[in-house]
């Protein structure tokens, strides 16, 4: 059975007002356990406003979403339980961190989910040290900390509760490219360490695929395509036709094979799209992937 599921969920901001605005059109999904998922669309496509439902932040106003078979909406269902299983990291939620050191502000949700003082001391500890944090910055204000840091902190206050599921927001909107690096190197480090599941929104389709075991596309609300990486690069033309960047090795390979060379669209890192050409080279120009 998958972890979590997405049945048929639909969304309209401001119903039965002027504003009403549908944000989500009868999307399903399924995640697996242990899985590395990417969403990604977009702007408007409805990515926030579905990961938002993961956790009950936002109910739908169709559909349902279960974990583990159980759907999180229903009334004998602790919605507070669900949000310490199911981890939500905000886009720039350096700007919810509140308390007065960074170790308190970690210790927020362990405290909330009732654990005692010694396990919350551990899980703080643990927390730090898988995002990257130094002990030494424990007793700083997070208002003193860089930019980088500061997500950091917020993320370990996530990472903290041990969630089954991290979903994660444009966790590098706003980073450098070594910031960039960094964040999804130590969220690839979460998945791999502790086998926690992770949904990952994101704009770039280039990170998405280094990144993500599968991705899901969305378009105006929708679930557009789903698959592998290179299950959907295979598919670039029509991404290209939705208005979707392709990654750029994926736009050589695509503009290769609109002039006759047979290679394999599907590609999308430069290593796989060398190692095509090169075999085409060997091969006098005759053959494909
Ligand atoms: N609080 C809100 N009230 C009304 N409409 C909203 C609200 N939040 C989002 N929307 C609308 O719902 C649609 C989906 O928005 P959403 O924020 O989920 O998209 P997104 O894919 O996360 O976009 P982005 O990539 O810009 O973050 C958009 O048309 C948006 O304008
Ligand atoms: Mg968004």
């Amino acid at each position: 059975m998958p972890i979590l599921e997405v049945h048929d969920l639909s969304h309209v901001y401001s119903k039965g007002t002027p504003f009403e605005q549908k944000a989500l059109d009868h999307v399903n999904l399924n995640v697996e356990r242990g899985e590395f998922l990417a969403i990604i669309g977009h702007t408007g496509s409805g990515k926030s406003t579905l990961i938002q439902h993961l956790n009950g932040l936002l109910r739908p106003t169709d559909g349902q979403v279960l974990l583990h078979g159980k759907n999180i909406f229903a009334s004998d269902c602790d919605i507070r339980r669900v949000r310490f299983r199911i981890g939500l990291v905000f886009q720039y939620p350096e700007y919810q961190l509140f308390e007065e050191t960074v170790g308190k502000d970690i210790a927020y949700g362990p405290t909330n989910m009732g654990l005692d003082a010694a396990e919350i001391e551990r899980r703080v500890a643990q927390a730090m040290e898988d995002v990257g944090l130094d002990v030494s910055l424990r007793d700083k204000s997070p208002f003193e900390l860089s930019g980088g840091q500061k997500r950091r902190v917020a993320l370990a206050g996530v990472v903290a509760m041990q969630p089954e599921i991290l979903v994660l927001d444009e966790p590098t909107a706003g980073l450098d490219p070594a910031g960039r690096r960094e964040m999804f190197e130590l969220i690839r480090r979460l998945h791999d360490l502790h086998g926690t599941t992770i949904v990952l929104v994101t704009h770039s389709m280039e990170d998405a695929a280094r990144m993500a075991d599968r991705l899901v596309v969305m378009q105006n609300g929708r679930v557009f395509l789903t698959g592998k990486p290179e299950e959907v690069f295979a598919r670039a033309d029509e991404l290209e036709q939705a208005g979707l960047t392709v990654p750029q090795v994926t736009k050589i390979l695509l503009e290769l094979k609109k002039r006759g060379i047979p290679v394999d669209t599907g590609c999308y890192t430069i290593e796989q799209a060398v190692a095509q050409l090169l075999a085409y080279k060997q091969a006098g120009g005759k053959n494909g992937c």
